[in-house]
């Protein structure tokens, strides 16, 4: 008896001094003093031993146990302290944050954008109005020279607004395919002459691809007055051109059907990349359409309330979004509503 005591406090004593953890301490416990432990189970045998040698193993076995138990607590504070000591060596250096830039935010590439150009057209006279995206067809439509059911319609892929239970004609209610609705609604509010303008979004029934995007900005212009001339709205493009794309920039008209104006033109602008010799940005052509344009239809006058005899305007529905991408040869216009931070952080 006495020899298996030593030898248990021989092997326990080594054990808890290599222990590593505190878990492996609350181990070496448990097998010591738990139930059925080494120190639990051994007075169960002291039965059998006669008077003399209880009398000596008695002590012994509570000196032991005692021993025992001293190592183990001792070993947990050795432990304990030299995982402090490895805290307070892998303590963080807190100064190295104070060095790290704060990140801050800015204006989005098309917002810059709208801002350049709003500014550089209230310098020129011209105000904001904003016409609603979800829109009446009458305004989006009927009322420039669009009639119901007419072929022209098909231009603009519409997406309509299910207007079943608000007690609404189908296809009367939509969302505004292009920023034109503003003037066909100021002029019917007879708030002529009109010097306005509209950066705002448009939506259409578009597949989304590198090119092509459900939701997308127009920058409108619209003037109504006396004697308004192409020459003003070749004048207007020019300024607007040269600001954007810099002195040398060139544009040209081209006559291009719109059922609201008359003549309607296309407006191009010489490729920035290969100034006109046609590269693979311009499909070869040299140019590359920016604008629809043109003098408002005596129709649209007519259908407004305005006397188409007194009065003459002129429209533009630029891309801003296109111009953009040709500007800072972005690939794809689906960059300019995700929010990666890798294509804001860059303009
Ligand atoms: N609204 C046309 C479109 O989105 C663009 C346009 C063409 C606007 C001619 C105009 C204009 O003001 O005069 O396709």
């Amino acid at each position: 008896m006495e020899q298996k005591i030593s030898k248990i406090e021989k092997d326990y004593s080594e054990k808890i001094q290599k222990a590593q953890s505190l878990k492996e301490l609350d181990g070496i416990f448990l097998a010591l003093f738990g139930k059925n432990g080494e120190l639990d189970l051994l007075p169960k045998e002291f039965s059998k031993l006669s008077p003399d040698e209880r009398c000596r193993i008695g002590p012994l076995f509570n000196a032991v146990k005692q021993e025992l138990e001293k190592t183990i607590e001792v070993r947990r504070n050795e432990i304990r302290e030299q995982s402090y000591i490895k805290l307070v060596d892998e303590k963080l250096d807190l100064a190295e944050t104070t060095q790290i830039k704060q990140r801050q935010g800015h204006l989005h590439l098309a917002t810059q954008f709208k801002k350049e150009i709003i500014d550089l057209f209230e310098n020129l006279g011209f105000y904001q109005f904003d016409a609603p995206h979800v829109e009446w067809d009458k305004y989006n439509f009927e009322t420039l020279n669009i009639p119901k059911d007419h072929p022209s319609k098909d231009m603009w892929d519409t997406l309509y607004i299910d207007t079943s239970k608000l007690g609404v004609e189908p296809g009367q209610m939509l969302l505004r395919t292009h920023t034109s609705n503003f003037w066909s609604r100021l002029m019917e509010k007879g708030q002529t002459p009109i010097r306005a303008m509209s950066f705002d979004r448009c939506f259409r029934y578009e597949a989304v691809d590198a090119r092509h995007s459900h939701t997308f900005n127009q920058f409108e212009i619209a003037v109504v007055g006396e004697n308004i001339t192409m020459a003003n709205l070749k004048y207007l493009s020019d300024c607007l051109l040269k600001t954007i794309l810099g002195e040398e920039a060139k544009s040209r008209f081209r006559p291009k059907y719109y059922p609201f104006v008359e003549p309607g033109v296309g407006i191009d602008s010489l490729c920035v990349f290969c100034h006109g010799k046609g590269c693979k940005i311009c499909s070869g052509t040299g140019w590359f359409e920016i604008a629809g344009a043109g003098m408002i239809h005596p129709n649209v006058f007519k259908l407004t309330g305005q006397n188409p005899k007194k009065c003459t305007g002129l429209a533009w529905g630029f891309g801003p979004d296109r111009i953009l991408m040709l500007k800072h040869g972005i690939e794809d216009i689906r960059y300019f509503l995700e929010g990666d931070l890798k294509f804001l952080q860059k303009y």
